[in-house]
């Protein structure tokens, strides 16, 4: 039987909120190029959307962690799956992510970036759930608050499925 979904933050929503990020990084960066890093999978629908609402000079890469595999539930393992291809040393870096839930992926790449020496590091989450927090850490943009529940779309996935829903939808459990 297919799963229920209630739909959590409609396209419209989703994008007037990236449009609003986006200007606030670019006045906060106004003048300097930014290196954009996603973090694959989950950010790469939101990453594409907030760089091109961007208006600064930017440049992208990404790394791919993943600590969830097919679970809902973190293993509480993060693994570097592949790594940047170039140097970040000196850059104004932004790590862009489609959610922050128990921190340990952050956490883990912030302490991993910040050895390389980057002229700044700064984070930016489309979705926050502070109810999962296992670890503190600093998210210098947010898009929306969420409650703790199992959220699919606009990058985020059910087993690898819905990453490509416009929307984002709460899955009722089973
Ligand atoms: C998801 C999401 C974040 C991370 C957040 O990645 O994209 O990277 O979990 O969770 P945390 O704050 O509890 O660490 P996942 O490992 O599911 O891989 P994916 O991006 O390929 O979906």
């Amino acid at each position: 039987m297919p799963k229920k979904i209630n739909v959590f933050l409609s396209a419209e929503q989703i994008q007037k909120r990236v449009a609003e990020l986006a200007a606030v990084i670019s006045r906060d960066f106004a003048g300097h190029p930014l290196h954009c890093v996603g973090i694959l999978k989950g950010s790469f629908i939101f990453m594409s959307d907030l760089v091109r609402n961007l208006t600064v000079d930017v440049t992208c890469d990404f790394l791919t962690l993943s600590s969830y595999g097919t679970l809902t539930q973190t293993s509480g393992v993060v693994k570097l799956v592949t790594d940047l291809t170039t140097p970040i040393g000196g850059k104004d870096v932004l790590i862009i992510e489609d959610i922050v839930d128990s921190g340990l992926t952050l956490k883990y790449l912030l302490d991993n970036l910040s050895t390389r020496n980057p002229r700044s590091l700064k984070l930016c989450a489309l979705l926050d759930k502070p109810e999962g927090r296992r670890v503190q850490v600093p998210v210098d943009y947010t898009g929306f608050i969420v409650p703790n529940k199992f959220l699919i779309g606009y990058g985020l996935d059910d087993a690898e499925f819905s990453r490509n829903l416009p929307y984002i939808a709460a899955v009722d459990p089973e």
